[in-house]
């Protein structure tokens, strides 16, 4: 692998930046922007061996900054199996997180909602998830320097971190949904069928993202905390088609709720 190549490439971008927390802005985190003090902005295309995003709305720029009084390094912009990366390409940056010394993650997503008490437009925080993608990023010889070969996932979404933000949006008066997260490769939508058949087993929601980089990072020890947006209903909750236009404006009206429930939340990430 090439991650001393990165990693070096990163130290000497901005030499004295000590990032402590990765935050993968998914759909609903690209407004975290605004509110970041932003030091160094690198578009990936300058990253050595990280690859490109070609999904709209997911413009790639790594970003070393201050959020909240945190020392955040920002991702605006992900990959996904559905643009033909490898698990192993969609989880490159989380190995280079670990090896800045970063131990935190926040990590954010679409999502179509399963639950019945979902509405296009809520907030879902993940506490567990089913991997449908079938495929894992950690397969291979083990890299012995991150982690373990056969890493634990009893407690993948941090509790404690679910109880901090819980309690951030109760005194916020933000809607927070907490519930199960199916990832599904994309980039074709679920079919009804599929969606009855995760509603029996106690998925709540489904989106294309974000398992991936979950298991690398807890491979690496890496503590994680991940929202959904729920853009929209998952197919056949409501009937009718899926459109992307519906999925970007929810993406939006959830946001500046997201947004502010992470920016809480860092300075209380222990
Ligand atoms: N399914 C999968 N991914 C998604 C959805 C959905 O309904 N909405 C936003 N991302």
């Amino acid at each position: 692998m090439n991650y001393d190549e990165t990693v070096s490439f990163l130290r000497n971008t901005n030499p004295t930046f000590n990032p402590e927390v990765a935050i993968i802005m998914g759909s609903g985190l690209g407004g975290l922007l605004s509110k970041m003090d932003i030091q160094t902005s690198i578009p990936y295309q300058e990253v050595p061996h990280f690859c490109q995003s070609t999904a709209e709305g997911h413009e790639g720029t790594l970003l070393m900054g201050t959020l909240n009084g945190v020392n955040v390094l920002g991702m605006k912009g992900r990959f996904h199996f559905y643009e033909g990366y490898h698990s192993k390409q969609i989880t490159y940056p989380v190995r280079i997180f670990s090896l800045l010394g970063i131990k935190k993650m926040i990590i954010s997503n679409a999502a179509g909602g399963i639950h019945p008490d979902h509405k296009p437009g809520d907030i879902m925080l993940i506490k567990d998830h089913v991997n449908w993608f079938f495929e894992n990023p950690l397969v291979g010889p083990n890299e012995e320097q991150f982690g373990t070969r056969f890493p634990d996932m009893s407690n993948v979404y941090d509790s404690h971190w679910r109880e901090t933000i819980k309690s951030i949006a109760k005194e916020k008066n933000i809607k927070l949904h907490e519930g199960v997260y199916l990832g599904n490769k994309g980039p074709s939508f679920e079919s009804a069928a599929e969606i009855q058949l995760m509603k029996k087993v106690g998925v709540d929601a489904v989106g294309m993202s974000t398992i991936p980089e979950v298991l690398v990072a807890r491979h690496s020890g890496l503590k994680v905390l991940a929202l959904s947006c729920i853009t929209n209903l998952a197919t056949g909750i409501a009937g009718g088609a899926h459109s992307l236009e519906e999925v970007y404006k929810k993406a939006g009206e959830a946001a500046e709720n997201m947004s502010e429930l992470v920016t809480e939340v860092l300075p209380k990430l222990s």
